[in-house]
């Protein structure tokens, strides 16, 4: 199979509660709604399924985004536009795996922590910030920004409208253009 006959991996990497899972859900229904054969691999499910006993020190975070960058593979190979959505939070570890899958983007879900702290939409930074969740990430435990994405979104400027936008246009651009 060419390259261009294989699927896009479009994969959010970010802080937890910058917004990955929301802009790639969103995506994922609208290319659904467009007809297109795409799969969508979330971090917590991941954890639920295919990682489930990973905690997260870096060498289980690795095993988890190697996992993930496994299927994603898979997946690509039969045509299926696949969306990741994980902290994966270490750059080597990223440029790696993003490497090695065809047509892949990073996208870069970006916003402050100031305001991920605010947002805290399941709880768990006041629990990090408190010392109650060791090595959460940004708070005890490093994340280390793309330094060249493909997209880089501040969901703390834009709306998610506006980002998904973008996120829409990078999916249905030619292969390789981006
Ligand atoms: S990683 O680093 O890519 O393996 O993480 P991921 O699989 O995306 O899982 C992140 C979700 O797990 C929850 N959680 C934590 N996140 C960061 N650090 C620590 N210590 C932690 N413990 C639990 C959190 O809900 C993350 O979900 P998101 O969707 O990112 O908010």
């Amino acid at each position: 199979m060419s390259r261009a006959a294989e699927g896009r991996v479009l994969w959010f990497t970010g802080l937890s509660g910058a917004g990955k899972s929301t802009l790639a859900s969103a995506l994922y229904r609208e290319l659904e709604r467009r007809g297109e054969r795409v799969e969508l691999l979330d971090g917590d499910a991941v954890r639920e399924n295919l990682s489930k006993g990973l905690g997260f020190s870096k060498a289980d975070r690795d095993t988890n985004v190697r996992r993930i960058a496994f299927v994603a593979g898979l997946l690509a190979r039969h045509g299926v536009t696949v969306l990741v959505s994980a902290i994966s939070p270490y750059r080597d570890t990223r440029d790696a795996v993003l490497s090695e899958l065809p047509n892949a983007s990073e996208i870069f879900v970006d916003a402050p922590l100031s305001v991920v702290t605010e947002r805290d939409v399941k709880g768990l930074y006041l629990r990090a910030l408190a010392g109650e969740i060791p090595h959460f990430t940004g708070v005890s435990d490093p994340y280390e920004a793309p330094l060249s994405p493909a997209l880089h979104l501040r969901t703390d400027q834009q709306s998610i409208e506006a980002c998904l936008e973008q996120v829409l246009a990078l999916a249905t651009s030619e292969v390789g253009r981006d």
